[in-house]
């Protein structure tokens, strides 16, 4: 008899806990969109107590999707309250409550007397928080979710203790994460073997798991929960999350599915739409995937030696384990140019994932006509970039008016900028190491800053000369990042565009800080 494991997809969540990915309102709805068309189970939208635009995202998406959709709680009544408002139109909420177990987090997190004075004691008190917490959103929802934070390292006896009254309490799934990524593989499928045999009322709620990739041992650690009870897996796409990431959603999709000879385990995952959707959220994230990376690298289906080829060429089971075809990896390249029309456009735009019409198609057509003038051919992955592009402009940009660049092996390198901000224009000059450091610090002059830069990096989309050059800038201020991405077939261009949005985006956020509630980290 097979078993279906159930998806749940963390990319707007956790996942947006990476450093340094902070995604834009309209890019959650969007990857939401796309999140739908995986067919994922659940979508966690996001954390809606922590920030006005978590709210509001995880509002439009519960609004939008006919999905289960989740928003995260900490164990105490006032986040649960502002989850429950953000869902209230949700065709299918869930509250995500959780709270620390392990001795560690506890002694760390709840140290103050007033969460009592000995370990047993704070103990005590975190499963009255946790019931409380569970039994509030039990009033508000019927899908409750309980998260035993750190559960990987919290004392056996104790985790079944809480689960127990958790469940007893009405939550109707209980998470177990990992979420040091500390754990062994056969160490973690014990873990849950265990709970299902201490905790008494277990088969009254979904047992999930959520390992984080510190060791590189997250996706190993969620298959081998599977195999000991758990039927529901936390994930993100591209396994991106906070620090090292959790498990990446394609690896335990596609093992489950390519190993089924060896289990009777299988997902609703339309395993075709993987493709499209590693590629949206690596574009609208900035975080780009090693070309290595199981099943969505841009090597995961290259075959680079001479043996291989030809056995490929005899058969291609020799070196393949799936098909590119079964991840969505695109098989024939379809290419856009000057003379395409908008229709064509927005039929290619609709088979990468974007759903683009009106007011938005004129503007996107209008960039792509500017790009195509430039650039002969325009590829998906161009699109991609576009789109990423157009969907993170921040509310009130910092606009690249002009930029003259002087540079060459025998003078030093010089640049002029001209930016307007507001109906007000900045402008000056500056030389630099080499003709980016030069824009960059005339740009710096102009705004009158310090250097803030972080990382910086350039990348072309495509194969080719006439390839559009993405840059990305980081910027660090007070251990904050803002990423910034410009786009162009000038990639001195592209760089001062990236400085700049990252500047706007660092602008916004201090905006948004003023009406913060609570901190982003967890
Ligand atoms: O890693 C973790 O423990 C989490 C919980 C909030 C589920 O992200
Ligand atoms: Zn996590």
């Amino acid at each position: 008899m097979k078993e279906k494991v159930l998806i749940f997809d963390t990319t707007l969540r956790d996942g947006e806990q990476s450093p340094g990915a902070s995604l834009n309102l309209q890019e959650k709805v969007e990857i939401a969109r796309q999140l739908e068309k995986l067919n994922v189970d659940i979508i966690e939208a996001g954390f809606p107590a922590s920030s006005p635009l978590q709210f509001e995202a995880v509002r439009q998406v519960g609004d939008e999707s006919g999905k289960i959709v989740a928003g995260l709680c900490r164990a105490v009544e006032q986040d649960i309250k502002r989850a429950h408002e953000a869902l209230q139109n949700a065709r299918h909420p869930r509250l995500h409550t959780f709270i620390s177990t392990s001795d560690i987090h506890i002694m760390g997190k709840f140290g103050h007397d007033r969460y009592g004075r000995t370990l047993e004691e704070k103990r005590d008190r975190i499963i009255r928080m946790a019931v409380d917490a569970v039994s509030y959103a039990g009033t508000l929802a019927d899908d409750v979710e309980f998260s035993a934070e750190d559960a990987g390292r919290t004392d056996p006896v104790y985790l079944a203790e809480i689960i127990e009254a958790v469940i007893a309490a009405g939550a109707s799934t209980v998470n177990i994460p990992d979420t040091t990524g500390y754990t062994w593989p056969s160490e973690f499928g014990k873990r849950i073997a265990d709970l299902k045999q201490r905790v008494s009322n277990i088969d009254n709620a979904v047992i999930s798991v959520h390992c984080h990739n510190d060791l590189g041992l997250a996706v190993a650690n969620t298959l081998s929960s599977i195999e000991n009870g758990a039927r529901q897996a936390e994930c993100s796409m591209n396994g991106i999350g906070e620090r090292a990431g959790n498990a990446s959603l394609e690896e335990i999709v596609m093992a489950l599915k390519v190993r089924g000879d060896l289990h009777g385990f299988y997902t609703d995952i339309v395993t075709e739409e993987i493709y499209n959707t590693s590629r949206m959220v690596s574009s609208f994230t900035g975080l780009i995937i090693q070309p290595n990376k199981a099943i969505v690298g841009d090597n995961a289906f290259a075959h680079e030696s001479g043996i291989h080829q030809d056995g490929m060429l005899k058969n291609r089971q020799t070196y393949e384990v799936m098909t590119p075809e079964s991840v969505g990896v695109p098989q024939t390249t379809i290419v856009l140019g000057r003379h395409s029309g908008k229709h064509g456009l927005k039929a290619r735009l609709n088979a990468i994932g974007h759903k683009v019409t009106g007011d938005e198609l004129e503007k996107v057509y209008e960039r792509f006509l500017s790009i195509a003038d430039k650039k002969k051919e325009i590829y998906d992955d161009d699109l991609r970039v576009l789109m990423g592009d157009e969907l993170n402009k921040p509310l009130e940009p910092l606009e690249l008016d002009y930029l003259h660049i002087n540079s060459g092996t025998a003078s030093i390198p010089t640049a002029a900028v001209r930016i307007k901000a507001k109906g007000t224009t900045y402008e000056e000059s500056s030389t630099g190491d080499g003709p980016v450091d030069a824009c960059f610090r005339a740009i710096e002059r102009a705004l009158g800053i310090g250097s803030l830069l972080y990382s910086y990096s350039v990348r072309s989309t495509t194969a080719g000369r006439q390839a559009l050059g993405e840059a990305t800038v980081r910027l660090k201020d007070e251990n904050r990042l803002y990423t910034g991405r410009g786009v162009s077939t000038d990639i001195i261009e592209a760089s001062a565009k990236a400085y700049l949005q990252a500047l706007s985006l660092r602008h916004q956020e201090e905006e948004n800080d003023k009406n913060k509630t609570i901190d982003k980290g967890i």
